[in-house]
Order: C-alpha cells, then structure tokens, then sequence
C-alpha cells in the first residue's frame, strides 16, 4: 500500500462526509492503517449504503460505530483499542448502538474482542463485507455476528465506492488485495490473506466514473502492484495460454489512456517484482506520476535475508539506476524497519550508508514491532532492546530530513505544475497540491481552484514541503 500515501495515513482516522436524509439509519465509520484501509471502508459505505444506511460524522447520533483496523505495529492496534473503549462508554448511554471492527484486527484476534473482552458486537474480517448487512440484522436480533473468512477471489469488483475523500480530486482504486509475500516481520499475509487480482475492466470503469464526477487523481493500490497479474480463465492460477494476460504495465496504460488529465499514480512496488516495462510505461505517459514508492526496509543483506525480502541492496540500487536513467528526476520513497531481530550496530550503519548513497524524497521509519503468527515471531529473537530500536531510528530520520531537505532546497526557483488538491491542516489561507514527483506544495489561494493544474515556482522550503507562489 501507501502509502502513505500509503503511510501519510497511518494512525488518522477520516469520516464519511454526511448527507441529509432524516429518516435513516446513520453510521459512523473511522478507518485507521494504510490505503487500502481506507479504500475498502468506501467499499463498506458503498455496500451499507444500499441498506439505508446514511453517514454522520458524529459518533454520538450514530446506530452504528465501525472502525477499520490496522495490525501492522502494536501501537496502531493500542490506537484503536483505546478508540473502543471510549465507543463503549457511549454504549452505556445508548444500550441500542452497534459497535463492529472490520479489517486487519478483526482477522487477527477473530472472536477475542467480542467474546473475552466485549468490547464489539460484531467482528468481520476484510473480506467478507458483502455480509455485513446481514451480520448488522444477526446483531440487531440479539446474536453474535462473526465473520473473518478470508478468500481467494473477491476483490468487490463490481461494487462502486463510496468516496470518502474529501476533497473530491483524488482517490484510491484496489487493483490486487492480499500479499503473496512472506516478509518474515510482517503481518499482511495472515490478515488479508493470498493476493488476487483484480478485472481490469472494473478498474478502468471505476476510473471513468472518478472522471466523469471531476476527480483527476487515481491511485492503484496493491500490497505489491508489479506482481498485478489478470488471467481471466483461472485468476492466478495456472493461466489460460489462449487468453492474453494483463500485466501491472499494460493495466497503468489502460488507466491512463482515461484521460490525459487524469494523474495516475501507485503503490506499493517492489524491489524484487518492479520491471523496466513498468518504468517505460510512466515514461510514455506524461500523466503516470513520476513518483515510486520502494520500500528497501534495510540496507544490510543479512537483514534482509532474514526479513525474507528476496532481494539484496545491491539489486535495490540497480532498481533506483534503472528509475534514474529511465525516469530522470523521478521522486522516490522508501520504507525502512530499524532494530530488527539481531540487528547489530554494523548492520545499522549500512542503513545510514544506503541513506548517504540515496537521498529519498520521502521516507516512512518505524522501529520493528512483534507481530504475532509471523515467521519472525516463530523463528528469531525479538533482541534489540527497545531504546536501541529508538536510537537507530532516531539516527535514520535525522539522516533522512537532511537529505530531503537538501533535496527540496533544489527545487527552489523551479517551475512545477501541480495539482491543486485542497486546503493544509496547518494554514486556511493556503491551498496545497503535489508535483508529479510527489513533493508536497503550499501556495497562496487567491485565484486559484481545487481540482486545477497550476504552475507553482518554488521559493523556499523545509524538509518536507515546498512552498511556492503561482505563476499565471
Ligand atoms: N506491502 C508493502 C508494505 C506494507 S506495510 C511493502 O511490501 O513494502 C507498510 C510498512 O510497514 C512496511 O513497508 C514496513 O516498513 C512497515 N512494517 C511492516 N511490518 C512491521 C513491523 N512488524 N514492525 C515495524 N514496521 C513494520
Ligand atoms: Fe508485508 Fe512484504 Fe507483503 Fe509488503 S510485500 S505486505 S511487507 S509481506
Ligand atoms: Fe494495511 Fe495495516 Fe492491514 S497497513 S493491510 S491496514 S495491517
């Protein structure tokens, strides 16, 4: 996933825009983890919908409460635990209320959250919210409502979301969902199950309406996008020889042939699985964003073998010659865990070295969590002490904000066309956007409409946004 764009939203909550019937039943849906999170509680409010459901952004006048879980670290699990209790306390002045967790958590810990600690009335996992309306019926008539079947197919290609995104301009489409990788720190696989692919057609539809309703940014989400793979005789399996095969590339093309206005963009890709043909196609179209999300995790090959990550730092740094020679000024970002299991100092400092050789653009650090069930966690010794995995952190992102920050001093006097996406929490007056790069801009409202390219010079900066001032 995002990530941030995947990550950006990690541990935020968004909420469903309201709407004005009176008469029905409302429903208040807070979605925490990665994009894909937040792209299926569209899938979820899309299916509630067709019930009569209407969204609040108010907990307190909902009927029913679902929070979309993230299980990737303890902390995003403590967040949302925390959020429950307090729905629970709203329960108690409201005896009728429906509390469910969908997502990540509720694949994980299954029936714990409703039977040892009741703290839900209802449990369902990631693929299986076509039940959730009659689940929501069990629960209204007193039963306990379980559903964490994973499976091997769905994909709720055919259902149209919702659009959760408030501003109307950018949004997420699933193209795969699960992960057939086996990271040894990671939880992915066990609580989304094995990756599947989605129609392509249902994809370019959905991309067709987002244009038809003003948007003018895709992005397609996958846990791993280059491993994108449509067949449809057997959808993964062994492949029809007589029907073609649509690749990641030849999928990126089909969106961007939408519309030219129409900003593509993805995550996540893969060191092991990204391809040049990948790296052609978003050279070919003007609107595939020149922007790569590459996660590394480490830059020590022992680590990396032991993360089950199936490729080296060498192989990496090809990768990122490769996106340099084929895709000039590209923006890239990574992904990295500090302190994993027996992680020495040495294996550290060939992070920070991989951090020296590669200025990112963007970087998502955490310090490594145990997540239970993984191969990690059944095979190796959770032995970084806790303020090591701090400290080794804290050295990443110092490294990491002066790059970047060296990094968006170079784009100062330049000219960027942007996309004007909305309004920074931080600054009312402004508004902010992106370049095709992915670097983040502040500019000055007047004259200017969301939804717009515009032509942004940059005059000054901090590591993390560009700020600029609109040429006409
Ligand atoms: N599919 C994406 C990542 C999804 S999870 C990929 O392969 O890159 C997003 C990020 O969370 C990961 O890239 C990793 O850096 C981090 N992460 C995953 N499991 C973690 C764990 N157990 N502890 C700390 N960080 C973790
Ligand atoms: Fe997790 Fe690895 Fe799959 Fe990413 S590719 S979701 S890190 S198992
Ligand atoms: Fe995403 Fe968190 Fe699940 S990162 S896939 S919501 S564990």
């Amino acid at each position: 996933m995002s990530k941030e764009i995947n990550e950006t939203l990690q541990g935020t909550a968004t909420l469903v825009q309201p709407t004005n019937k009176s008469d029905s039943k409302k429903l208040f849906l807070e979605s925490y983890g990665c994009a894909m999170n937040f792209s299926d509680s569209e899938v979820v409010a899309s299916i509630l919908k067709k019930e009569g459901y209407d969204t609040t952004r108010d907990f307190e006048e909902a009927d029913v409460i679902l929070v979309n879980t993230c299980s990737i670290r303890d902390k995003a699990e403590q967040t949302v635990r925390q959020r429950l209790h307090i729905f629970k306390k709203q329960k108690k002045s409201k005896p009728g209320l429906i509390i469910g967790v969908l997502g990540c958590m509720a694949e994980r810990l299954k029936d714990t959250l409703l039977e040892q600690e009741k703290l839900v009335d209802l449990v369902v996992g990631p693929d299986a919210y076509r039940d959730l309306p009659s689940l929501l019926e069990g629960v209204e008539g007193g039963q306990r409502a379980v559903n964490v079947l994973l499976s091997r197919d769905e994909t709720y290609a055919d259902i149209s979301p919702v659009r959760l995104s408030q501003n109307g301009v950018t949004a997420f489409i699933s193209i795969t969902r699960g992960c057939d990788n086996m990271c040894s720190f990671c939880v992915v696989p066990f609580t989304r199950g094995r990756e599947r692919s989605r129609n392509p057609l249902s994809i370019v539809a959905e991309a067709r309406e987002l244009v038809e309703n003003g948007y003018k940014e895709v992005t397609l989400l996958g846990q791993n996008v280059d491993s994108y793979r449509w067949n449809i005789s057997k959808k993964g399996e062994i492949e029809n020889p007589d029907i073609p095969t649509t690749t990641f590339a030849q999928l990126m093309e089909m969106v961007a042939k939408v519309s030219p206005e129409l900003r593509v963009r993805f995550s996540t890709s893969h060191p092991k699985d990204m391809t040049d043909e990948v790296l052609h196609m978003m050279a070919k179209y003007k609107n595939i964003c020149d922007y790569i999300h590459l996660p590394i995790q480490s830059g020590s090959n022992e680590m990396l073998k032991k993360m089950n990550r199936n490729h080296t730092v060498e192989w990496y740094l090809e990768r990122i010659n490769r996106i340099q020679e084929i895709i000039p000024n590209c923006g890239i970002s990574t992904d990295i865990i500090a302190g994993f299991c027996d992680e020495t100092e040495e294996n550290h400092q060939d992070t920070i070295k991989l951090f020296e050789q590669v200025k990112f653009n963007l970087a998502y650090m955490y310090y490594y969590s145990e997540r239970p069930k993984t191969l990690a966690e059944r095979k190796f010794e959770d032995n970084v002490p806790l303020e090591i995995k701090k400290k080794r952190l804290s050295e990443i992102v110092a490294i990491h904000r002066q790059n970047a920050l060296e990094e968006n001093q170079k784009a100062i006097g330049k000219t960027y066309e942007v996309l004007v996406e909305g309004v920074p929490k931080k600054n009312k007056e402004q508004y902010s956007g992106r370049t095709s790069e992915n670097f983040y801009v502040v500019f000055p409202k007047e004259g200017v409409k969301k939804g717009e390219y515009i032509n942004v010079k940059i005059i000054d900066c901090s590591s993390a946004t560009l700020i600029g001032e609109v040429l006409n």
